[in-house]
């Protein structure tokens, strides 16, 4: 098991594939100069698949998030999803993915044993989508979201970001699009995590404002306290149900007391958090021969050290080194 000194057990596990995108979000990379992870230090597919068994086997991880930078750019991701769900136990299994490419790949996942996806689409008017992502592949992202329904790879869920003065007067519309295409919506406030450290605190759109502009069209029932548990997304009932919104405020209302994640980098890095500043060096036990008793042994240790919170709220904070891209969102 991975419990922590405040008496955390993570069995969520997010894992990176890759660091590279095909989109360059504003929030999240610069438009060019991002220095990508050398080949020769990816953790390899055989790698992979031995973690993520040594997790599920004998460290309690009972459900994996494939993401990145891009997880459908990484080569063999299909084969990847079926070795994985070879294993035993069996985890749960979700891609976080921008969508691009899915519209190809979506029945394949799901034959090979993926569960769900998470696409992240943070407007409906293609010029904004350009301006946001500095690409033009607006379509691609709504035809993948339309391939992974038609897969049964659901509760289809959409994440996005709002940003003031490009997309922040677009929740209502967001939300009745999901509505219309049954997919479940959740924003995520803006966090520190980008490649040009241009956050700032007082520019964010907060959790706050995202409720008062869909409450300007929309009726929201807070779902029953309790119910968040350690889900990130606290949810509200859309005019009565059967749909939901959720919103992951990350930044205003952290939630790090109930988190239940551990994270592995593309390069076989252990992280506690999205936040943390040190990692520990998986990759490194796996390539000088370490039994699989021993990097257990690693990754708890890793673990029991997490601190209690992400530190946002401190004065002290200071950004993580690597951004969101290269620690896997
Ligand atoms: C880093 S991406 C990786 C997976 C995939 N490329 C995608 O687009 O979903 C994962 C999620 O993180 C979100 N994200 C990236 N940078 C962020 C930031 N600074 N604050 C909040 N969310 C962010 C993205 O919008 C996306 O929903």
């Amino acid at each position: 098991m991975l419990i922590d000194t405040y008496g955390r057990v993570a069995t969520d596990l997010r894992v990176s594939l890759t660091d590279r995108c095909n989109l360059r979000c504003t929030y999240c990379m610069p438009e060019e100069g991002l220095q990508w992870l050398a080949k020769p230090d990816l953790l390899t597919d055989d790698e992979i698949v031995r973690l993520i068994g040594i997790a599920v086997s004998s460290l309690g991880i009972e459900e994996v998030r494939f993401t990145g930078g891009e997880p459908l750019l990484r080569p063999g991701l299909v084969g990847l999803v079926e070795r994985v769900a070879a294993l035993t136990p069996r985890p749960q299994m979700s891609l976080t993915t921008n969508g691009i490419g899915l519209r190809r790949t979506a029945a394949a996942l799901k034959t090979a044993g993926l569960d769900r996806v998470n696409v992240s689409l943070d407007t409906l008017r293609p010029d904004v989508f350009k301006a946001l992502t500095r690409r033009d592949r607006h379509q691609d992202v709504l035809d993948g979201l339309r391939a992974a329904h038609e897969a049964g790879l659901t509760p289809v869920k959409v994440n996005s970001v709002l940003m003031p003065g490009l997309n922040d007067d677009e929740a209502p519309d967001l939300l009745a699009w999901a509505v219309r295409h049954e997919y479940e919506l959740r924003f995520i406030e803006q966090m520190p995590l980008d490649a040009q450290h241009g956050w700032k605190r007082e520019g964010m759109v907060t959790a706050g404002d995202i409720l008062a502009s869909l409450r300007t069209r929309f009726e929201l029932t807070a779902e029953g306290a309790g119910e968040r548990g350690s889900a990130p997304a606290e949810r509200w009932i859309v005019d009565g149900g059967p749909h939901r919104v959720g919103v992951i405020a990350s930044v205003t209302r952290p939630f790090c007391a109930a988190c239940d994640r551990t994270r592995l980098t593309a390069d076989g890095q252990i992280r506690t958090c999205l936040f943390a500043t040190e990692e520990t060096d998986l990759r490194e036990a796996l390539r000088s021969g370490a039994a699989d008793e021993e990097i257990a042994r690693i990754w708890r240790l890793a673990m029991w050290g997490k601190k209690a919170g992400s530190g946002l709220d401190d004065p002290s904070f200071l950004q993580p080194e690597r951004p969101m891209s290269a620690i896997g969102g």
